[in-house]
């Protein structure tokens, strides 16, 4: 019997359930529209960098020239990594998934902080700010000691999508791989409440640290519903292999009850405002790289998916060209989740601060459902499992 006698509602997966105020960004998932702090996504990703867009959505507006440069030399500086923390990095198992070694090693940048929780919000939007410029620099330490090569160390003058690519290969990427690179960030970089987003808020709810509230975030993001599906939408590209084959691979999942990955959303009943900004991208990369095979055959997936839920509210999203695009930048698929990451830690940062302006300790309940009052049996009476 429930120990409740009012009529209680459950919001399992909290369909729809608001849980604060904010000013960061507005989705429109019947019109197809995305805004940060009121800017579209399609203006940012056709005007602004990665920096600008995180000093917006973390301080509310577009900087001026001199917040610009300042915003970006606090990046830079804080870009190269404690030896200690090169020295953990050298330490992971190469066989590691680089998501799981990038969630560690973000949760020891606290161990190395001096005053990892400081009490004032100038301090911990700093700490935020150190985070989010070392997150490439951790990744690509990983990503070159797991094939045997040095870490290269960060180059100033180098914007974050340039300096990630030139971290990742040792040589500065040319100018159209980093505008791909550039534009990948700034559409991955917020998105509302999203799980890993709420699981950040809900640490910063605890006044948690801003390590602890990140690495909340990377453990949250780090599912095949959430950050992973870019990473399993390029499997089935490269598995269907070929654009004759789509259509029956469509077919066969679909009877099959499997998702196609890269489709669906809980907030977008119709298309991402993102899908269609990266597959225009896709196309003319596919064309710059010689690998139009790849890219067809998605674009084959897509249409043949589209057909077969026609009348469904069920339409490509983020993840069903960000994952060929990476791959097309010569990204390792498994990359795929913690560049999500290293670009939606501003989102992260913006919420936590927002929230803790008019902080409230984050508390649900569950609806008991199990018994009460049972007697506390002696060791040679249990049965070994639950009472019925
Ligand atoms: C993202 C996702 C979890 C959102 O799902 P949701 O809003 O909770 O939708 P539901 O899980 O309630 O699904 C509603 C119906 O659509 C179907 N559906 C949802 N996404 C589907 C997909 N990608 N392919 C095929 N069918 C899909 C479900 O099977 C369900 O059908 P049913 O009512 O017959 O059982 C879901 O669309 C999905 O798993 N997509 C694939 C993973 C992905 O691309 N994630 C990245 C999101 S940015």
């Amino acid at each position: 019997m429930s120990a409740f006698k009012e009529p209680v509602v459950i919001h399992r997966g909290l369909d729809n359930v608001y849980v604060e105020e904010s000013k960061i960004c507005y989705i429109d998932g019947e019109a197809s529209r995305l805004f940060y702090r009121g800017y579209s996504i399609e203006d940012l990703a056709e005007h602004s960098t990665f920096e600008e867009t995180a000093y917006l959505l973390i301080y509310g507006w577009l900087p001026t020239t001199s917040q610009l440069e300042d915003f970006k030399r606090q990046i830079e500086a804080h870009r190269p990594l404690e030896p200690e923390i090169l020295q953990l990095i050298r330490s992971f198992p190469y066989h590691s998934d680089p998501m799981d070694a990038l969630r560690t090693a973000v949760s020891a940048l606290g161990l190395y902080d001096p005053q990892p929780m400081p009490n004032d919000m100038e301090a911990r939007v700093d700490k935020g700010l150190s985070i989010l410029a070392k997150i490439p620099t951790l990744i690509t330490a990983f990503e070159r000691l797991r094939n045997r090569k040095e870490p290269v160390s960060p180059k100033s003058g180098l914007s974050h999508a340039a300096d990630f690519l030139y971290m990742l290969t040792g040589k500065e990427a040319d100018s159209y791989d980093v505008h791909v690179m550039e534009v990948a960030l700034i559409l991955h970089a917020e998105h509302e409440m999203n799980a890993s987003t709420f699981a950040c808020t809900v640490t910063a709810s605890t006044l948690a640290d801003m390590y602890s509230i990140i690495t909340s975030g990377i453990g949250t993001l780090r599912g095949p519903l959430h950050g992973g599906a870019n990473e399993a939408a390029l499997k089935t590209v490269m598995e269907v292999g070929n654009v004759a084959n789509a259509e029956s691979y469509v077919v066969e999942a679909l009877a099959q009850k499997k998702r196609i990955m890269g489709f669906g959303h809980r907030v977008y009943k119709t298309w991402d405002p993102r899908y269609l900004i990266l597959k225009k991208l896709g196309e003319e990369l596919a064309v710059k790289k010689g690998q139009t095979k790849l890219f067809d055959t998605a674009v084959a997936i897509e249409m043949s998916t589209l057909k077969h839920l026609e009348g469904t509210t069920i339409f490509p999203n983020v993840d069903s060209y960000s994952g060929v695009v990476f791959h097309m930048l010569g990204i390792q698929t498994d990359l795929f989740t913690p560049i999500f990451a290293m670009s939606r830690v501003a989102g992260w940062t913006a919420h936590a601060i927002e929230y803790l302006y008019a902080n409230r300790l984050i508390r649900p309940k569950a609806l008991y459902i199990g018994k009460t009052g049972l007697p506390y049996l002696p060791m040679q009476l249990r049965t070994g499992r639950a009472e019925e």
